[in-house]
C-alpha cells in the first residue's frame, strides 16, 4: 500500500502535564483523527483525514503535522467532526498528524498521532507517444520500471482515470482511436502492482498532447485498380490543391520516393510514382504525405496493392442468390484456401476494393445493404496475405448480382436447329443472363397450352437424342432457382421443334437465278406436292426456320428483296401437312445462293491431259460452283472467236498446233447475263515432247496424202461418238468452227506424222 497509517500513543509524560492543569480547567476530551481509506487506496482519489470530537461543544478541529506544524482549521460539523482533503498523494505528504479540538477558548489534548509512511513507493514510470495527428490512431508508450505490472493513464482535469491495463512487459500502450480535439490535454501514468498488497508508483511527468496544425490529407490512388496480376503496371496518383508541395510515398509506414519541389507547378502538386512491371513483393500498403518546408499534411488514406496470382484462386457465392429484390440484403461468401487472410470485394468496373475483410478463418462474408439497380454488375473477390508483401490469390471467378423484382427473359434455342432430322440429336439450351440459377423446361401440349412437361436442368441444357414424332412440339423454359424470392419468372420465348424426314422431299429453286447482284430482289420458290402444305426456308447454319409460309396451292414464294452479302449461303426448304404441324419432309436439295456482282473463279483442267498426242483432242473442263450458268472459254492470242458452254466442256484439236496456249475460262448467269466470274486460273495445252514432234513440220503432212484419208474417217467417228464436241459457240455465232489438231505418233517414224481436220458445226 502506498501510505501505511499508524496510530501512536503519547508519551507518558506529556500525560502527567497535562493531567496536572485538569484540576482547575475541565480538560476537554481529546478528538480522534484518522485517514479515510478503502484500500488499495486508489492514487487518483484525494486523501482525506478525518478529525472527530467526543465533546458536543466542539466549535473548530486544527490539524497539524510534525515538522510542519498548521496545515488547516476546520469548523465542527453537526456530527462534531471536520474533514481536511489533502488532494492526491504525493510524497509530500509522509509524515506525522495529529489535531486538536477547539471549544469555548479551551483546546484540547492532541488527538494521537496518524504516521502517513510513505513506503515501498514504485519510481515514476515515463509517458510517450508520437507527435498526434487529427482522426489518426495514437498510441501512448508508458514505461515502467518492474515487469508485470498494472499501467494507469490519467488525464488532468478528469476525476477517473482515462484508461488502464495490464501488461506482461515493462511498458503498456495506451490507444486513441481517433485523435481530436476533445482528447487533447496533459496526460500523465502510473505503474501499479497487479495483486495485494498494493503498490503505486509515483504519477509520470505530463505529457501535453496537442494535435499540431497539419495541411489536409492529399487525394491518393492507383489509376488502375490495386488489385492487380505480376507484371502489371501500377501508377499511384498523389496530388493536392496547395502549391509547391514535396510529395512522398510510403510503403507499409516506409518513405520509399520522394518527389522533387521543383516538379511542382502554381496552384496544384501533384506527383505520380510508376511501377513498370510489379512483382510479388512489391504489393503492400502504400500512403502518401506532403509538405514545405515547415509542415507536414496528415498522410493520405492507404491503398491496399494486392500482387494476385500466387495463391489459388477463392469461390464467390451469393446468398440467398444472385437476384436480389431492391431494398434487400444480400450477402456475397467468399471461401478462400488458407486462413488468416484478409480479403478483398471487387466490382467490375470499379477500380477500388468496394470491401475489405480480415478473416480469422478461410472465408468472409461482405454485405450488400439494402440493394438498388446501381448494386447490379460483377462481383469478384480475392483474399491476400497481410504480412509485408500483401501476396493475393487469382481472383474469383465473377459472379452477376442482379437487383431486381423481375427476373429477365431468358432464351430458348435449339443446336444445331430447332429443325431436325428423325433419329438425330439436338440440345435445346435455356440460357439467361443470371447464371448460378436452374432453369425448367415445358413443352405444350396441343391445344392446350402449357401443359407442364417438367424437366430441369442446372445448367440449362436439355439434350433430346434419337428425335420422333414424338419430340415435335412448341417448348418454352423458366429458371428454376432453388430460393424462395418472391421474384416474378418470365417464361422464355417459344421453341417449335419441327422433325424432318416424314414426307417426300420438295424442291427449292431460284428466281431469277442463284447468282443475284447485291440490292437485287430474289425469289426462293419451294414446290412441293401435297395440298395444305406449310412451307419453311432454312438456312445452314442458322438454328431456326428463316420463313414459314401456307400458300393455297402446292408452292410457297419466298420474296427476298433487295438482297445483300449476307444473304448468300446454303439454302432448303421443307414443308408440313395441316393434319401433323412440325412432322416435316426430307430437305429439300440445298440450293446455294450467292449475292455478287462477282461470282468466284472456275477451275479449269484438260482431259485426258494437257499434252497433245498425235491425233487426238484434248478436252478442257470448266466447272463453277454453281448451276444454271453459261461458261466462256478464252485462248490467250486469240480475240475471237470465244467459245461457248453450258456444261463447261470445250474439245480442242491441235490442227495446225493452232490448240497450243495459254486457256482461260469464265462464265456468266443465265438468268443475269451481265454478270460475269472472275476468270479462270490460265492452263497452258502443249505439243508433244521430244525429237519426234521436233521433226513434224506442215512439210511433212502434206506430203502423207493417202494418210488423210484415214484420218478423215476416224474423225466422222469421233463427230458421231462424241456429241459433246458440239459447242455453243457455233449456236451462238451462227458459223462453223474448225479446231485444228496435230499429233506425231512417238512409235512410229517421221515420215508417218499427218494431220486430219475435222470440221464440226
Ligand atoms: C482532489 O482535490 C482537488 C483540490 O482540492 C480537487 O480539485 C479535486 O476535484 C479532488 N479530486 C477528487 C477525486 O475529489
Ligand atoms: C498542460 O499543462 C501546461 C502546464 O500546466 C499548461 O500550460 C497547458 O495549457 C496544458 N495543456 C493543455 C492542453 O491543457
Ligand atoms: C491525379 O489525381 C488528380 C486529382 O483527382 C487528377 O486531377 C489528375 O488528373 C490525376 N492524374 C492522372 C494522371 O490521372
Ligand atoms: C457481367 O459479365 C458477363 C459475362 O462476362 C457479361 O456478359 C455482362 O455484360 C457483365 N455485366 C455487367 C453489368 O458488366
Ligand atoms: C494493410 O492494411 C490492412 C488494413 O489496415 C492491414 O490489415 C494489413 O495488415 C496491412 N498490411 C500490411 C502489409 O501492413
Ligand atoms: C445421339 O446421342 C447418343 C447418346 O449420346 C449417341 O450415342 C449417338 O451417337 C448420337 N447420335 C448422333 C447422330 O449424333
Ligand atoms: C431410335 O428410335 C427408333 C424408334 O423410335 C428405334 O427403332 C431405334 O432403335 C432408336 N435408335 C436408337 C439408337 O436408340
Ligand atoms: C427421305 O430421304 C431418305 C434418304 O434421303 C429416304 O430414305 C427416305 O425414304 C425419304 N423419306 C420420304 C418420306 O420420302
Ligand atoms: C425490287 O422490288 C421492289 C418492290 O417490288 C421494286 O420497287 C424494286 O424496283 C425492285 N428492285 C429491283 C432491283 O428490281
Ligand atoms: C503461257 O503462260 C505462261 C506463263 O504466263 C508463259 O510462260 C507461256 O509462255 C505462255 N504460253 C504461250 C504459248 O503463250
Amino acid at each position: 500500500m502506498f501510505f501505511i497509517v499508524t496510530a501512536l500513543l503519547c508519551c507518558g509524560l506529556c500525560n502527567g502535564v497535562l493531567t496536572e492543569e485538569t484540576e482547575i480547567i475541565m480538560p476537554t476530551p481529546k478528538p480522534e483523527l484518522w485517514a479515510e481509506t478503502n484500500f488499495p487506496l486508489a492514487p487518483w482519489k484525494n486523501l482525506t483525514l478525518w478529525c472527530r470530537s467526543p465533546s458536543s461543544s466542539t466549535k473548530e478541529f486544527v490539524l497539524l503535522k510534525d515538522g510542519t506544524g498548521w496545515i488547516a482549521t476546520r469548523p465542527a460539523s453537526v456530527r462534531v467532526r471536520a474533514a481536511f482533503p489533502l488532494g492526491a498523494l504525493t510524497q509530500s505528504h509522509i509524515g506525522s498528524y495529529h489535531c486538536h479540538s477547539w471549544e469555548e477558548m479551551a483546546v484540547s489534548e492532541p488527538s494521537e498521532a496518524l504516521e502517513l509512511v510513505g513506503r515501498d513507493i514504485l519510481p515514476k514510470p515515463v509517458l510517450s507517444a508520437s507527435p498526434p495527428v487529427r482522426g489518426q490512431k495514437l498510441q501512448i508508450r508508458c514505461k515502467g520500471w518492474l515487469a508485470g505490472m498494472g499501467f494507469t493513464l490519467y488525464k488532468e482535469g478528469m476525476q477517473e482515470p482515462v484508461q488502464q491495463l495490464g501488461a506482461v512487459g515493462r511498458e503498456a500502450f495506451f490507444t486513441i482511436q481517433r485523435m481530436e480535439h476533445k482528447d487533447e490535454g496533459n496526460y500523465s501514468c502510473r505503474t501499479h502492482t497487479k495483486r495485494h498488497p498494493f503498490k503505486w508508483s509515483e504519477t509520470s511527468e505530463p505529457l501535453e498532447l496537442v494535435i499540431k496544425e497539419m495541411y489536409p490529407k492529399p487525394f491518393f490512388k492507383t489509376q488502375a485498380s490495386p488489385v492487380i496480376s505480376p507484371g502489371a503496371r501500377v501508377t499511384f496518383n498523389c496530388s493536392t490543391p496547395h502549391q509547391y508541395m514535396s510529395l512522398i510515398l510510403y510503403k507499409d509506414g516506409s518513405e520509399i520516393a520522394s518527389s522533387d519541389r521543383s516538379w511542382a507547378s502554381p496552384g496544384a502538386s501533384a506527383a505520380h510514382f510508376l511501377i513498370t512491371s510489379v512483382g510479388i513483393g512489391d504489393g503492400g500498403n502504400y500512403s502518401c504525405r506532403y509538405h514545405d518546408f515547415a509542415i507536414w499534411s496528415e498522410p493520405s488514406d492507404p491503398v491496399e496493392l494486392v500482387v494476385t496470382e500466387f495463391y489459388p484462386k477463392p469461390t464467390l457465392l451469393a446468398q440467398p442468390g444472385p437476384v436480389v429484390l431492391p431494398g434487400k440484403n444480400v450477402k456475397l461468401h467468399c471461401q478462400g484456401a488458407f486462413q488468416g487472410m484478409r480479403f478483398a470485394l471487387l466490382q467490375e468496373g470499379t477500380q477500388v476494393p468496394l470491401q475489405f475483410q480480415s478473416a480469422s478463418g478461410n472465408s468472409a462474408d461482405f454485405l450488400l445493404h439494402t440493394v438498388g439497380a446501381q448494386d447490379s454488375g460483377n462481383y469478384s473477390c480475392v483474399y491476400y496475405e497481410t504480412t509485408m508483401s500483401n501476396r493475393g490469390s487469382y481472383l474469383s471467378k465473377p459472379i452477376m448480382i442482379w437487383v431486381t423484382d423481375t427476373f429477365p427473359k431468358p432464351w430458348l434455342f435449339a443446336e444445331p436447329s430447332s429443325v431436325v432430322h428423325m433419329g438425330k440429336n439436338v440440345t435445346l439450351w435455356c440460357q439467361g443472363p443470371v447464371h448460378g440459377v436452374g432453369y425448367i423446361l415445358h413443352k405444350e401440349r396441343e391445344a392446350t397450352s402449357m401443359q407442364l412437361w417438367g424437366s430441369t436442368s442446372n445448367d440449362g441444357a436439355f439434350p433430346i437424342t434419337n428425335i420422333s414424332r414424338t419430340s415435335i412440339g412448341r417448348y418454352s423454359c423458366c429458371y428454376h432457382p432453388d430460393w424462395t424470392t418472391p421474384i416474378k419468372l418470365q417464361p422464355s420465348n417459344t421453341l417449335e421443334l419441327m422433325v424432318t424426314g416424314l414426307l417426300p422431299k420438295p424442291s427449292l429453286s431460284a428466281q431469277p437465278g442463284p447468282i443475284v447482284a447485291p440490292g437485287e430482289n430474289m425469289t426462293l420458290q419451294c414446290q412441293g406436292e401435297q395440298p395444305d402444305s406449310t412451307f419453311v426456308l432454312l438456312k445452314e447454319g442458322t438454328q431456326e426456320p428463316l420463313e414459314q409460309q401456307r400458300p393455297s396451292g402446292y408452292r410457297a414464294d419466298f420474296w427476298m428483296p433487295a438482297v445483300r452479302g449476307e444473304d448468300s449461303g446454303i439454302y432448303s426448304c421443307v414443308y408440313y401437312l395441316d393434319s401433323a404441324p412440325f412432322a416435316a419432309s426430307n430437305h429439300s436439295d440445298s440450293l446455294e445462293i450467292w449475292v455478287t456482282d462477282k461470282p468466284p473463279k472456275p477451275f479449269l483442267s484438260a482431259w485426258p491431259s494437257t499434252m497433245f498426242k498425235l491425233e487426238k483432242d484434248i478436252t478442257l473442263q470448266c466447272r463453277g460452283p454453281l448451276p444454271g450458268v453459261e461458261f466462256v472459254l478464252e485462248h490467250d492470242g486469240e480475240e475471237s472467236p470465244q467459245q461457248f458452254s453450258e456444261n463447261g466442256d470445250f474439245v480442242i484439236s491441235n490442227r495446225e498446233g493452232k490448240g497450243i496456249g495459254n486457256y482461260s475460262c469464265s462464265y456468266r448467269l443465265q438468268g443475269n447475263p451481265d454478270i460475269w466470274s472472275e476468270p479462270s486460273d490460265s492452263l497452258e495445252l502443249m505439243g508433244a515432247a521430244g525429237p519426234a514432234a521436233q521433226e513434224c513440220t506442215v512439210g511433212n503432212i502434206v506430203r502423207s496424202g493417202l494418210i488423210v484419208v484415214v484420218v478423215v474417217a476416224l474423225g466422222v467417228v469421233l463427230a458421231i461418238e462424241w456429241p459433246r464436241l458440239r459447242t455453243r459457240g457455233s449456236e451462238t455465232d451462227g458459223r462453223g468452227q474448225t479446231i485444228a489438231l496435230e499429233e506425231c505418233n512417238q512409235e512410229e517414224d517421221s515420215d508417218s506424222c499427218t494431220s486430219s481436220q475435222s470440221s464440226i458445226s
